[in-house]
C-alpha cells in the first residue's frame, strides 16, 4: 500500500533530505586519496547527531555503520572499512537521517583525485539518468515511464542497469511501497499522485548489468569486477509536478572550492 504524505509530512521528509544533503557536503570537504570510508562514517555519524538526527541506516535490518560506501566495482551496501581511498577510486555514499519521525536517504558517487575519463562519464551519465527520471515524475505519468527514461539513457550509452535494487517510496519508514525500478516499460505501474514521496536511485554499471553479493551477507558488487555508480535523490509529487526535496547543491559548493 502507498502512503501518500500530507504537505507537513512532506516538510519533514524535507528536513532530514536536507540533513543528508548537508552530510554529504561534508564528505564532499574531506573524500580525498589516504582518507578511509570508516573516517567518513565517523565524521558524517556526528554530524548528523549534531542536526538533532539519527543515522538513518545504523540498525537497520541489523547493518553495522552510520553510512554506506561502495567503492568501486561496490555498486550499493558497501560496509565502511579501514582501507584508504587511492588516487582514481570512485565512492558512492548513501546516508540516511531521521528526524521527526521521517526519514531522508539519498545518495552521491565521488571521485578519489583524478579518476580516468571513462569512469568520469559513467558518473555523468548515471547523473543524468536521475535527473531523466526525475524528469518523468508529474501527473498523469506512471512508474514505468520514470523506469524506461533511466533504463534508456544507460543503455544507450552501452552501461548495465542493476535489476536486483531499486528505489522506494520514503516516509516514517526507510523503504515504503511504492518500488521504483530503473528499467521498465513506459505506461506501466503506479500513477504518480499527489503527496507520493520516492527515492529515485539509479544503480549503473560500465559493464554488464550482472550483480553478486559479498559473504559478509551486505556488499553488491558488479559480477564483472567493472565499476558502478550510485546518484539518488528524494522527490515528492506537490500540485501535479516534481520536487526535489534533496539537493547536491552542498556537494557541488565543496567540488568548486576544491578546484578553485
Ligand atoms: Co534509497
Amino acid at each position: 500500500m502507498i502512503k501518500y504524505k500530507t504537505r507537513e509530512e512532506i516538510e519533514l521528509i524535507r528536513e532530514s533530505a536536507i540533513i543528508v544533503s548537508k552530510t554529504l557536503g561534508l564528505m564532499a570537504s574531506k573524500i580525498k586519496p589516504g582518507i578511509t570510508p570508516l573516517q567518513l562514517d565517523a565524521w558524517a555519524e556526528e554530524f548528523i547527531r549534531d542536526q538533532g538526527a539519527v543515522p538513518g541506516f545504523l540498525g537497520l535490518y541489523d547493518y553495522p555503520n552510520a553510512i554506506i560506501t561502495s567503492v568501486n566495482e561496490q555498486v550499493v551496501h558497501g560496509i565502511p572499512t579501514d582501507r584508504p581511498l587511492e588516487e582514481g577510486d570512485i565512492v558512492g555514499v548513501d546516508i540516511g537521517a531521521l528526524k521527526n519521525g521521517y526519514y531522508g536517504d539519498h545518495a552521491y558517487t565521488f571521485e578519489v583525485g583524478e579518476v580516468e575519463p571513462k569512469t568520469k562519464k559513467l558518473l555523468e551519465v548515471t547523473k543524468e539518468c536521475l535527473d531523466l527520471g526525475i524528469a518523468q515524475v508529474k501527473k498523469g505519468n506512471r512508474m514505468g515511464d520514470l523506469s524506461y527514461a533511466i533504463q534508456n539513457h544507460a543503455e544507450s550509452n552501452g552501461y548495465g542497469v542493476v535489476r536486483e535494487l531499486v528505489g522506494h517510496g520514503l516516509g516514517k519508514d526507510m523503504h515504503e511501497s511504492p518500488e521504483v525500478p530503473n528499467f521498465g516499460k513506459r505506461g506501466r505501474g503506479p500513477m504518480f499522485r499527489e503527496g507520493l514521496v520516492i527515492a529515485i536511485e539509479p544503480m549503473i554499471n560500465m559493464g554488464t548489468r550482472n550483480v553478486k553479493q559479498l559473504a559478509d551477507g551486505w556488499t553488491i558488487v558488479t559480477a564483472d569486477k567493472k565499476p558502478s555508480a550510485h546518484f539518488e535523490h528524494n522527490v515528492a509529487v506537490i500540485d501535479g509536478k516534481a520536487e526535489v526535496l534533496s539537493t547536491f547543491d552542498y556537494v557541488d559548493q565543496e567540488l568548486s572550492k576544491a578546484k578553485a
